[in-house]
């Protein structure tokens, strides 16, 4: 009996305590339910509920209900709402509002389209295109980096810099190396609309920079102290990779207090990817070999290649879609076909989950470029009528390699709702569409 009073005793002394700490409490509550329920998530329900009204009981009781093998049917919690907890959550806000956000994707995966969505942004946003290309350069003529884990660490380091607008880790890899923090080697800094505003644009000097003018105007060399103060005054960030491969390696950067990272990874259909790369590169001549031979070697190290990437992007996805608690939230799964289909309502929903107000100027671009025609001769245009020319591949790839994806691809394909065909008639019937509709929460 006196147990029973104890208990009792306990429980009125813990409710009068957390009436009046209920804020530190729902706090706690929140870090408790992550570790014990990571499938949950820990931040709707908590924020929402209204303490002053539900009283410290309804608290304990959602608190209880949501600890591990509590029935309940959280399945309309909305996303949109708790988009907007995300930013109130004390771990995160000493990156006083800034994002930054990472675009992953593969070379010929509209990548370039997807980065300028973001680079259009306006004046609040410090966008570079592809940083880690003097990285990858720099590692394969050196013997030390065909270290995986070493790598990746290497990319992390190099990314946490630049979201931190700190280009010292990036300016090692530069070759030739800067001179005074001065260079006209950056890879595609005319890409990247702030490196090319009045702060950083210092005169142009005919002939020997030529290369490296921006687009909309000439400037000299790129003075990295100019680029990081930029960076600095500007409210968001965004990168655009092509070389990260493992989510998981992530984590740190994700983790990291002084950033709010968001990470938008980007697919697309491998069949089309192999079509554009065929078109775009040189190192695919092989392809076109086997294509006339109508002979694929199914264990060639390419074919080995175009697997391992498939597998890699999937599983990566795999591990954003689980939703690990390093990653809730931070992460979104966006195919390529969607945003040519869409591309207004996919770039508004990018922006929301990124945390940054969609711009009337990226509202601009968007329309400019996905109504008129593709230029033609530039390969890294992202003008393009996009739906017409997402579906173009279809015409321009062998039926032969088309098999060669579908049997080293099936997984990736299934996952991402890519529709294997049986034979060349449907492959090139517009009627007949290859995109499954697909939700990735
Ligand atoms: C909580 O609920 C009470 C009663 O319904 C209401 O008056 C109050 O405005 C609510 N507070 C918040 C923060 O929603
Ligand atoms: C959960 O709630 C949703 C929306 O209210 C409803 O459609 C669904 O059937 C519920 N599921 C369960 C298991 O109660
Ligand atoms: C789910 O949300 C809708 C709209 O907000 C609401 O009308 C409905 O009652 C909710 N269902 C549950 C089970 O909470
Ligand atoms: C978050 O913001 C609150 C209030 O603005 C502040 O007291 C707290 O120290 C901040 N947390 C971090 C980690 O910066
Ligand atoms: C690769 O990196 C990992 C982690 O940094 C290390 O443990 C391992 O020894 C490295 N392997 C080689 C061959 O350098
Ligand atoms: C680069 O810019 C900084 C900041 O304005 C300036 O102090 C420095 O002299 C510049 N470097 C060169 C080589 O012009
Ligand atoms: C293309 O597919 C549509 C829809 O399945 C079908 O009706 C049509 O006959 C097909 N056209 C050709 C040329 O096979």
């Amino acid at each position: 009996m006196k147990t029973k009073y104890s208990i009792v005793f306990i429980c009125i002394v813990a409710l009068v305590i957390i009436e009046k700490e209920s804020n530190i409490i729902s706090r706690v509550s929140d870090k408790i339910i992550q570790r014990h329920a990571p499938t949950l998530d820990p931040h709707s329900p908590l924020d929402n509920s209204n303490t002053t009204q539900n009283g410290p009981l309804s608290l304990l009781k959602m608190l209880l209900s949501k600890l591990p093998g509590a029935k309940g049917n959280y399945s309309n919690f909305s996303d949109e709402q708790e988009d907007d907890e995300l930013d109130d959550l004390g771990a995160y806000n000493s990156s006083r509002g800034r994002k930054h956000v990472l675009l992953l994707a593969r070379t010929r995966t509209g990548s370039s389209f997807v980065g300028e969505i973001f680079n259009q942004h306006g004046e609040n946003m410090f966008y570079l295109y592809e940083p880690l290309w003097h990285v990858a350069r720099m590692l394969s003529l050196g013997e030390e980096a065909n270290n995986g884990t070493a790598l990746s660490r290497i990319y992390r380091d190099v990314l946490r810099g630049l979201f931190l607008c700190d280009f010292n880790p990036l300016e090692k890899f530069i070759s030739p190396p800067p001179e005074e923090r001065v260079t006209a080697a950056l890879f595609r800094r005319e890409s990247s609309l702030s490196l090319c505003e009045d702060q950083v644009c210092s005169p142009f000097v005919k002939d020997v920079y030529e290369k490296y003018r921006c687009k909309i105007r000439r400037c000299g060399p790129l003075n990295l102290t100019l680029a990081s103060e930029s960076c600095l005054s500007k409210q968001h960030h965004a990168i655009k990779t092509v070389r990260v491969r493992h989510l998981e390696s992530l984590q740190p950067l994700v983790e990291d207090p002084r950033l709010d990272v968001r990470l938008i990874q980007l697919v697309r259909d491998p069949r089309a990817i192999l079509a554009s790369r065929m078109a775009a590169f040189s190192t695919y001549e092989m392809w076109k070999a086997w294509a006339q031979d109508g002979q694929v070697p199914e264990d060639d190290e390419e074919v080995k290649k175009l697997k391992g990437n498939c597998d890699q992007i999937r599983m990566s996805a795999e591990v954003g879609l689980s939703q690990p608690h390093w990653l809730r939230k931070r992460y979104m799964l966006v195919r390529y076909e969607d945003i040519a289909l869409y591309p207004m309502q996919k770039a508004e929903d990018m922006y929301r989950f990124a945390g940054i107000p969609f711009s009337p100027q990226a509202r601009d671009w968007i329309l400019r470029n996905t109504q008129t025609t593709q230029e033609e001769g530039d390969e890294y245009s992202t003008r393009k009528k996009s739906s017409e020319h997402a579906e173009k591949w279809r015409f321009s790839i062998p039926f032969t390699l088309v098999q060669v994806v579908q049997r080293v691809c099936e997984p990736y394909m299934k996952m991402f709702g890519y529709r294997i065909v049986d034979d060349e008639k449907t492959l090139i019937n517009k009627s007949m569409s290859l995109l499954e509709d697909r939700l990735f929460h």
